[in-house]
């Protein structure tokens, strides 16, 4: 909730521009709107912070990560190695394309790992959409060199995990293309909003057509524009726009005071035996939005969970079985109960959903409680939180 904590004149500045042109479209209009262009601003900002060769801002990160993977390729039939620890948002992605989910291990990083990815390959595995959860980032030299040994397409949704980066390179840019939100949650909102970025020009024409039901985008006219392909609606508002620029601009400062406070959090809790924590492929480019705490094990962690909540502390995800970012929590897409048939139906699914065994994923998801990091939180308020888990870890 970084962004939104942050809140204030520079947002209703970058709003008011748009409310005084009129022009909520993203495109054309060019002699009405006074020369604001929201989304290609807020397009830059993104290039600008992360060093993508192109940006493009689109409804939200789901609309992002599913025109990352149908711009790179990924279609019916077509099977994607996935973590079950991910806002359900990308197996639905993967799904609604035509293309199978096929699960694999993550590590204590709460991220894919080349050895799950490796466990998980068939010969009809065309790609990887790896998740950088939790604000933090995968051990990427790993899954780089399996990737490429293995001729594998990467995509990344790094919805959650805008701002961080792996050995100075940005999460989203290691692959053929990657996805950021930016809904109310992230560590910067456009309230609804996501951004979609790759280094391939051929990926991001494809894809800048098939968010806007395939304009070619080329021309004064829209009306008769040509369709190079076929596509949707997951265009972002202006409005929308407006919002993510003011709010984009504020995140190297939220992260660094993320970091801080994340910091503080660990030093103040290390000492503690029952305390561990998750792990940063590289811990220089964390954006510090989760203190991602382990307990040493579900029946400790579940016990921990509850008395936190007789001690009333709010502000933390116990994912294993209170969140809708774990598989054990997506009934619907085990028994693949859908409104319309999908592919996968048709076709059949590449692991049996139902009884899936992900030993390694169920022990560190069980261990795990997530707390979100305030920037906005005093010196005093790190403490009271630092003391109120302490006192929660003492009484087990
Ligand atoms: C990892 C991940 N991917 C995708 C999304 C979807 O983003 P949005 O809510 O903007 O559609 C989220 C949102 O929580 C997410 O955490």
């Amino acid at each position: 909730m970084a962004g939104t904590e942050l809140y204030g004149a520079e947002e209703r500045r970058e709003i008011q521009d748009v409310l005084d042109t009129g022009i909520f479209f993203r495109f054309n209009h060019d002699a009405q709107r006074q020369n604001h262009w929201k989304a290609k601003n807020f397009e830059n900002i993104v290039k600008a912070q992360t060093g993508a060769a192109h940006a493009l801002a689109v409804s939200n990160g789901s609309a992002a990560i599913m025109a990352a993977l149908a711009a790179s390729g990924i279609g019916t039939g077509d099977e994607v190695i996935c973590p079950p620890f991910t806002y359900v948002a990308t197996i639905e992605a993967i799904l609604l394309l035509g293309a199978l989910p096929v699960f694999a291990e993550i590590d204590e990083t709460l991220c894919l790992s080349a050895d799950g990815i490796k466990a998980a390959l068939t010969p009809k595995t065309k790609a990887v959409c790896l998740v950088h959860m939790c604000g933090g980032n995968a051990h990427m030299d790993a899954i780089m060199a399996l990737v490429q040994a293995k001729g594998l397409i990467l995509v990344e949704d790094a919805g959650q995990a805008y701002g961080a980066q792996y050995k100075g390179t940005a999460v989203g840019l290691f692959g053929r293309a990657g996805a950021y939100s930016f809904d109310f949650f992230k560590i910067a909102t456009a309230g609804e909003g996501g951004v979609l970025v790759t280094n391939h020009a051929q990926t991001y024409s494809w894809a800048d057509n098939y968010c806007d039901h395939g304009h070619s985008h080329l021309g004064t006219n829209r009306g008769m524009e040509t369709h190079p392909v076929i596509g949707f609606n997951f265009r972002i508002s202006e409005l929308h726009a407006a919002i993510g620029c003011a709010q984009t601009r504020r995140v190297p400062e939220i992260i660094k005071k993320n970091r801080a406070i994340k910091q503080q959090l660990i030093q103040l809790l290390s000492a503690h035996k029952l305390f561990s924590f998750a792990a940063l492929g590289d811990s220089e480019g964390d954006s510090g939005t989760f203190l991602n705490l382990f307990l040493p094990d579900t029946e400790t962690a579940k016990v921990f969970v509850d008395h936190l909540n007789a001690q009333g502390i709010g502000g933390f995800n116990y994912w294993y079985t209170n969140m809708y970012h774990f598989i054990n929590q997506w009934d619907h897409i085990t028994h693949l109960r859908t409104c319309s048939k999908l592919p996968i139906e048709v076709l059949g699914a590449p692991q049996d959903y139902k009884s899936l065994q992900l030993p390694k994923t169920q022990a560190i998801i069980g261990r795990l409680v997530s707390f979100g990091i305030r920037c906005t939180w005093t010196d005093a308020e790190v403490h009271q939180l630092a003391e109120s888990l302490l006192h929660a870890a003492n009484r087990i």
